[in-house]
């Protein structure tokens, strides 16, 4: 079996674990995240370098890389032991409890930003909004990118044009960082933390 089918094997199960009566309990996630809080932020909104903010991003993606990295098909010391200790019916909480808090708020940046503006017409090229949202605000089990931090944001992309990170079995995030440079990165990664 490969890691893929592995993954999607687990996700049916988290699926079916939830049934049509069992709806995920936001209280229940949220005591959940005490556990991720000293990383993630209280409200899910990280001050710490390379660590993603939580806070609104979709249900399903944050289901979705807790059992990636459970199942080691996502790289990360750190998580992949967290995620170890999360059974199915906490990963639905979770998912419900980040996706239920307000999204992180950049500060603004000026119109003359030009890291900015190159990010934006990049993105406009490379049609991330098609999965991502016309805001960034992701859905499903596609991230939100609006607000994320930069640091974050660049990781992300770098790990997927390296092919350290995968995702899910349809290459999606290979497939858009293919032709991209470090530094029209880089401008991509300015231009969505930005993003209110
Ligand atoms: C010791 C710090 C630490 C703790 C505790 C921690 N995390 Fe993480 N988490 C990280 C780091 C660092 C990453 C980025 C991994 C990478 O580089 O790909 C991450 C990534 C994630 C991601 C992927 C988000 C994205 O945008 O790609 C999710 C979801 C996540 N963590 C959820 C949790 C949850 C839920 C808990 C608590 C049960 C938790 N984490 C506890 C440090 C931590
Ligand atoms: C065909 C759909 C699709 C397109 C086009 C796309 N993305 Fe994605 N993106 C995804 C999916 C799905 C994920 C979640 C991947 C996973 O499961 O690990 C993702 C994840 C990401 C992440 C990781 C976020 C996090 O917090 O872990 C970043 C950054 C990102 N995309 C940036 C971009 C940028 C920049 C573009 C345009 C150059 C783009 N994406 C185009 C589907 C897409």
């Amino acid at each position: 079996m490969t890691a893929r089918t592995i993954v999607s094997l687990v996700l049916a199960a988290v699926a079916a674990a939830a049934g049509p009566a069992a709806a995920a309990d936001v209280a229940a996630g949220k005591a959940a995240a005490a556990a991720c809080a000293g990383c993630h932020g209280e409200e899910g909104v990280s001050g710490m370098p390379l660590t993603p903010s939580l806070a609104g991003e979709p249900d399903d993606f944050v289901q979705w890389q807790l059992v990636f990295f459970r199942s080691g098909s996502r790289r990360s010391d750190i998580m992949e032991a967290v995620a170890q200790s999360l059974g199915n019916e906490e990963i639905r909480n979770l998912g419900a409890y980040y996706a239920s808090l307000p999204p992180p708020r950049p500060q603004p940046v000026p119109q003359s930003d030009e890291l900015a503006q190159r990010g934006a017409a990049l993105a406009v090229a490379n049609r991330c909004q098609a999965c991502h949202g016309d805001t960034f605000t992701g859905s499903g089990a596609v991230a939100r990118l609006a607000g994320q931090r930069e640091d974050v944001l660049l990781k992300a992309l770098r790990d997927f044009k390296s092919g350290r990170r995968v995702g899910s079995g349809v290459a999606s995030m290979a497939d858009a960082t293919y032709g991209l440079g470090d530094d029209d990165m880089q401008a991509l990664a300015h231009y969505m933390a930005t993003r209110p």
